[in-house]
């Protein structure tokens, strides 16, 4: 009877879907992120706040020098690109057109050429200013809010690519409205503008900021000390649904190098950074830096996780005792895993390959990122990690067993090669429920049950090995209705990094739509599942009855 329904139903369902649509090759998510194309990954660079905070030492040979640095120390070759000043850079006072006057103590050649200098090494330059009468500066320097047309306009002048938008003297108004009104002042300038929302988390921009700044400070400011930094990563990784390509969660800037921290310590600091995909802007005065601190700022391994295509920041895995475990997949398939000991003796932290999300592999190879060492294990990932250290594995599949059998098989039933997923892992039919591995419930969509198919969270990135030897990939999609009308999705399906299917942004309030793909001689097929654009909440999404036909 029950069997009778469902089929009655599934057929009601194929009747009432859209087709899907074949699009462009880009793998890159392009879902609900501030459309100016910038921050593809996260933005590197320095800022010298930290560094020196408002004191005299902060000035236009101490910017220049910082350029000159990035140039004959490797930085800007290992990525680092923009070049910003912070609080502290204008006079007290606009002038009689109320326009701002850079400080001709610290700056005696303007911003202007300043900023030309910085262009003139290939990099970028930015600056700061706050949504507020005044920055946060105790010296109280003009802030912008209500003089964001005519302020943007002025930095686009000067050539400017980058601003910090802070949230001091803001007068109590919406921290939404003051932010969105500056993105528009950029706009409207013409100048592609990096902007960073530095709101410290206190409106959750994590829930508005993405289609309004390039990234969202998510805490109060970082200190060069171990216990800050220590609670702002604590806060910042639960955020790891809400980054994307073109918007980022913003741990603040760095502090490796200013002494307050051992190496070991830095090396964390760089590590979690990294695995978050956060902003890396290097915030230690450049002309005193060791070589210890310069190792630490240009491994280039550990820089391509935080500068990975891909775009999803770690997400934790565990974090029993304090022995954290946070893993981040990668677009070549591999995953990073950082293994973080916040404890204070040395400690053995274990995970394994399926716990990060890899499988359908007989080895994996371990490459650790700081000792450069490498090794090969069945599944077991351990390291003996120092009190305060993180060990940083790029962990890749060895011996993938090719393909399914002939015939059409049910995903479900198949070992995934990678898996991704928001909310705890993702189900084998079952919607993904809450963040426990093998709960939720029957897969529905506006009413239709599936027995078998994917409950996922977006962002959910699934990978399955074809072997090259399977032709068509089918499946029912939508919103699960255990969210009730909430939650908004797109799938996306890819063969080999090229988009076969996209399914349109898919509400709660949606019925099922049928997705149906070619996939002939693909060696892989990526299903993926982005946030569709309001809040990245209850986008719990299904890939109902998903099925890959292969001779
Ligand atoms: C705030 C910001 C810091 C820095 C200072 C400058 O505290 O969060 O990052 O810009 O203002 O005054």
């Amino acid at each position: 009877m029950r069997r009778a329904l469902l089929a009655q139903l599934t057929a009601l369902a194929m009747l009432v879907a859209a087709t899907f649509v074949t699009l462009s090759t880009t793998l890159i998510p392009t879902a609900s992120a501030l459309e100016n194309g910038l921050a593809r990954t996260p933005q590197m660079g320095f800022n010298n706040w930290n560094a020196t905070h408002c004191r005299s030492d902060f000035n236009e040979a101490m910017v220049k020098s910082i350029a000159d640095i990035f140039v004959s120390s490797g930085l800007r070759a290992a990525g680092y690109q923009y070049v910003n000043i912070d609080d502290c850079w204008a006079l007290p006072q606009r002038d009689t057109s109320g326009n701002l006057v850079p400080d001709p103590a610290r700056f005696p050649h303007g911003i202007k050429a300043l900023a030309d200098y910085v262009h003139s090494k290939g990099l970028k330059f930015g600056l700061y200013s706050s949504a507020g009468t005044k920055t946060c500066d105790s010296a109280g320097f003009p802030g912008a809010l209500g003089h964001e047309r005519q302020d943007a306009a002025l930095w686009a002048s000067w050539g400017v690519d980058y601003l910090k938008y802070d949230n001091c003297n803001n007068q109590g108004v919406d921290a939404r409205q003051r932010y969105t009104a500056m993105r528009d002042a950029l706009a409207a300038t013409g100048r592609p503008i990096l902007f960073s929302i530095c709101e410290w988390g206190q409106n959750q921009p994590w829930t508005w900021a993405q289609n309004v700044g390039n990234s969202w400070r998510t805490t109060g400011d970082i200190g060069d000390n171990w216990a800050t930094m220590l609670s702002i990563f604590q806060k910042n990784l639960p955020l790891a649904r809400y980054a994307r390509p073109g918007a980022w969660n913003d741990p603040d800037m760095l502090e490796v190098g200013n002494g307050g921290m051992t190496d070991t310590e830095y090396r964390s600091h760089f590590s979690l950074w990294a695995m978050m995909a956060a902003p890396l802007l290097i915030g230690t005065d450049l002309r005193k830096a060791g070589s210890a601190t310069l190792d630490i700022l240009t491994n280039r391994d550990v820089i391509a996780v935080d500068q990975d295509p891909l775009g999803i920041q770690g997400q934790q895995v565990s974090a029993a005792g304090g022995r954290y475990v946070v893993a981040k997949p990668l677009a070549n398939g591999d995953v990073a895993v950082g293994l973080f000991n916040a404890g204070e003796g040395t400690a053995t932290i274990s995970t394994t390959a399926a716990a990060i999300g890899l499988g359908n592999a007989h080895r994996y190879r371990l490459q650790d990122l700081w000792s450069r060492s490498s090794r090969t294990t069945t599944g077991a990932i351990s390291a003996s990690v120092p009190a305060h250290g993180t060990v940083v594995y790029r962990v890749s599949r060895l011996g993938a067993t090719p393909a399914p059998s002939a015939g059409t098989s049910q995903l479900s039933a198949l070992p995934w090669a990678l898996m991704s997923n928001a909310w705890g892992p993702a189900e084998r039919d079952r919607s993904n429920g809450e963040a426990p591995d093998g709960d939720g419930r029957t897969l529905t969509v506006g009413g239709v049950t599936f027995v078998h198919g994917l409950g996922t969270n977006a962002r959910s990135e699934i990978r399955y090995d074809l072997g090259s030897r399977c032709t068509r990939f089918t499946a029912s999609v939508g919103v699960d209705d255990e969210v009730g009308d909430r939650g908004s999705v797109v799938f996306q399906v890819y063969a080999d990094g090229r988009k076969v299917a996209d399914s349109g942004l898919l509400r709660g309030t949606d019925g099922v739509r049928q997705i149906s793909a070619d996939v002939s001689g693909a060696a892989l097929l990526h299903l993926t599942v982005l946030d569709g654009g309001d809040t990245a909440d209850y986008d719990h999404a299904d890939w109902g009855n998903a099925t890959i036909t292969c001779a």
